[in-house]
């Protein structure tokens, strides 16, 4: 069998393999998984296996979108994308299979940072450059060509200094306030860098308390479903501020307060943050219901586009790579509505 023949062979066996799982999964769409594998199959094709983490945010719809637009043929690649379905087992089992397929580079979006040294060694010694992008491995960098994602540690210290100035703003750097932290899945790069940066600032302030915190796992129903289950039990009977690890689950957090009858947002009782930028985010401020949204940008296809590319010249690249956010609060949420691309 020629190279090419035996790559388009190996394209249909991953694929058929994963269709396999598919019908034994019923959460798993199976278009989802072979989405993006170009039509025609030619040499001169970069090929990239892109494992993603699965669909809990319309942050992670958005990052979806932004591969499977950027990495076409006509571009001059062929991108074999995989749901890693919520499953940190989906997604190990995804890189030995596109190591097998010798794929030309592997971009992994891991769900949490453990659990990756086999695999990713077994990629460096079969050849496969790996590049990770939006949450880290924790393992020796010299395993992976690069990172590109964002500066989670540094979001969580832009959200304390907005409240820090919101209350002033307000007359209420004194009183006392209590905060709920809605957090994302635990073990996540997302997770861990807000929470210590949140962790970090809230400390520096004694009148400030965290009077709950926990984790809803980035999705909207787990953020309603916290929020209920919170206000249901009475073990917080008031509180100022929400603090949500994303736009999602304070949409959710929204619903349950509106079922609870507690007012919320700039027109409302209850401090309202989170992170992301959502689209969806400016409407909720513009409409008076999110007071500030740290900005998470999902559209790192391009700068990845571009590491590949200097790898194919042969060139140095850098090892890290940090995208660029900012953080917009209800006051000018109606400024920058109509540039926002996600
Ligand atoms: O890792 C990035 C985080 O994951 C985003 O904040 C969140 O919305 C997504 O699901």
């Amino acid at each position: 069998m020629n190279h090419k023949l035996c790559k388009l062979f190996c394209i249909c066996a991953i694929a058929l393999s994963m269709i396999g799982c598919g019908t034994s999964d019923k959460e798993i769409e199976v278009p989802d998984l072979i989405r993006g594998a170009a039509p025609v199959y030619t040499d001169e094709l970069i090929q990239i296996g892109m494992i993603q983490t699965g669909k809990e945010s319309d942050w992670r719809d958005a990052n979806t979108n932004d591969y499977l637009d950027t990495f076409v043929p006509e571009r001059g690649y062929e991108l074999i994308y995989i749901d890693g379905n919520s499953s940190s087992e989906r997604q190990v089992k995804a890189m030995y299979d596109l190591i097998q397929q010798r794929v030309d580079y592997i971009i992994l979006q891991p769900i949490v940072e453990t659990g990756w040294d086999d695999a990713i060694t077994e990629a460096k010694n079969a050849g496969v450059p790996v590049i990770v992008a939006d949450r880290q491995v924790a393992i020796d960098n010299a395993l992976y060509k690069a990172w590109i994602g964002s500066n989670f540690h540094e979001e969580g210290i832009k959200a304390v200094e907005w409240l820090e100035n919101y209350l002033e703003e307000q007359g209420r750097q004194d009183e006392d306030i209590k905060i709920i932290l809605l957090e994302g899945t635990q073990g996540a790069t997302a997770t861990i860098g807000r929470t210590e940066g949140l962790l970090e600032g809230i400390s520096k302030h004694a009148n400030w308390k965290i009077v709950d915190q926990g984790c809803a796992n980035f999705t909207q129903g787990e953020g309603q479903t916290y929020m209920e289950a919170l206000l249901e039990s009475g073990k917080v009977p008031e509180f100022d501020v929400i603090i949500s690890e994303n736009d999602n689950m304070i949409f959710g957090a929204m619903k349950a307060l509106e079922r609870h009858g507690i007012s919320y947002g700039p027109d409302g009782d209850v401090i309202m943050m989170s992170f992301d930028a959502l689209h969806e985010a400016f409407e909720k401020m513009i409409d008076g219901q999110l007071h500030v949204s740290v900005e998470c940008n999902p559209l790192l296809a391009g700068t990845i586009e571009k590491v590949i590319q200097e790898l194919e010249a042969g060139n140095e690249i850098e090892k890290k790579y940090y995208t660029e956010e900012g953080v917009y609060d209800y006051t000018i949420a109606a400024d920058y509505i109509d540039t926002r691309k996600y």
